[in-house]
């Protein structure tokens, strides 16, 4: 039994090789196609990223600007979908709004024979925060929001469709900021689950619409909304440090905590914290930034745990003014290129996918007919 649980969960198990993505290797924290990701959140933007990822090269100033202009000529919505998005009741999870959506544009503008690939990706990159907040606003607002903003950035465009005015440049550059650092992560399960599809030749739309069930869960992208819902729980930071030492005594997981690679911090975290406290101060109350690092020293000073990506992200997103069950479907804007990205790696040398498992149930029986039972 030992030997077996050795590979539950696939732990440690080498699955594939990727040139995309460099995670927890000594030295090099996360690196994107070579590039870390302190340089990218310090000199880049999520644009020039997705363009990394996607297509391969950082791109020049030119194919930038024509990279831009046209993932905004991308985000208009077919009627069809638009009819769609209506339809789903105001109290779905958003997330499983995105994944009717990547779904149904599977059907109305099916990828075909792969030739488009590339194309297929740009098009569910620009169109995925216009699924997310047509339906919002359609429900919340009672409005049909035109979803072509002339904003040139992923984030200003999000920020814009969902309060229905142009963003500031602190939480545009802070929402950009937590993309950059959610675009892309080697083998996670949504990633992971997106090559599965891929490797049976499958179409992007299913690959993706799969990575988005996968991530949906708490022990994956689904630990920011919890982590908010921690968080908000607790008045003080004295209350949280109280809270979050019974929650372990109950042997409770505290979500936004631990990592399956990473063994003693998220390279992530120290970004999200830093515009935590930014946000906070710009904000005129620290309490929740307090109650947030409460958690975080309980979590270090009892389990030796730390903060991943998750953890901070929610209170990032909490002080722009995003609900918080819009959280989750924000990193599936973000991580869209990563997943892009793979099918299309997965497809160039591809191979199906297909582990194999300890049988652990009865031996051979012999079959009694059923009335004989
Ligand atoms: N809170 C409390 N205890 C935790 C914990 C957490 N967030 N994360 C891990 N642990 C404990 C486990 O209970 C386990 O304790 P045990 O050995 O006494 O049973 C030990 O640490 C090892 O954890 P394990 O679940 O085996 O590690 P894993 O590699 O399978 O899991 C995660 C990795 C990310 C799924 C796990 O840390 C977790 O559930 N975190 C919370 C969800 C989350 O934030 N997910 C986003 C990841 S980016």
């Amino acid at each position: 039994m030992g030997e077996v649980r050795k590979t539950f969960g696939l732990a440690g198990v080498t699955a594939g090789s990727t040139a995309l993505c460099m995670v927890g290797k000594e030295g090099a924290g996360l690196a994107y196609r070579g590039y870390n990701i302190a340089d990218l959140v310090e000199h880049s933007n999520f644009e020039e990223v997705a363009y990394l990822l996607l297509h391969g090269k950082m791109p020049t100033r030119a194919e930038l600007d024509a990279y831009i202009a046209k993932l905004k000529s991308l985000r208009r919505l077919p009627d069809e979908l638009k009819t769609v998005l209506e339809m789903i009741p105001q109290d779905a999870h958003p997330m499983d709004v995105q994944r009717t959506g990547v779904s149904f544009l599977g059907n109305i503008e099916a990828e075909g024979d792969f030739s488009n690939q590339a194309d297929t990706a740009d098009r569910l990159f620009a169109s995925l925060p216009s699924m997310l907040l047509y339906w919002h606003r359609f429900h919340t607002d009672g409005v049909r929001i035109d979803t072509a903003t002339d904003d040139d950035s992923v984030a200003g465009h999000f920020l814009h469709m969902l309060h229905d005015k142009p963003s500031s440049e602190l939480h545009r550059k802070c929402l950009d900021t937590t993309l950059i650092l959610y675009a892309e992560h080697e083998f996670n399960a949504s990633t992971f689950t997106g090559r599965v599809i891929t490797g049976t030749l499958s179409d992007m739309h299913s690959a993706v619409t799969g990575a988005i069930g996968a991530l949906r869960g708490p022990l994956h992208g689904g630990a920011n909304e919890a982590a908010m819902e921690l968080i908000q729980q607790f008045p003080t930071a004295e209350k949280a440090t109280a809270g979050v030492l019974s929650m372990l005594g109950r042997k409770e997981l505290i979500m936004g905590f631990g990592h399956r690679v990473y063994t003693t911090s998220d390279p992530r975290n120290a970004v999200n914290k830093k515009m935590s406290r930014t946000l906070a101060e710009e904000n005129g109350d620290m309490t929740l930034y307090e109650v947030s690092e409460a958690v975080e020293n309980v979590m270090w000073d009892e389990k030796k745990l730390f903060a991943n990506a998750d953890f901070f992200a929610a209170s990032v997103y909490h002080f722009i003014g995003i609900p918080t069950y819009l959280f989750t479907p924000i990193f599936v804007c973000s991580r869209i290129t990563g997943w892009a990205a793979h099918v299309m790696e997965q497809r160039a040398n591809n191979k199906l996918i297909r582990p194999a498992a300890d049988y652990i149930g009865p031996g051979l029986q012999t079959y009694v007919s059923i009335d004989e039972r």
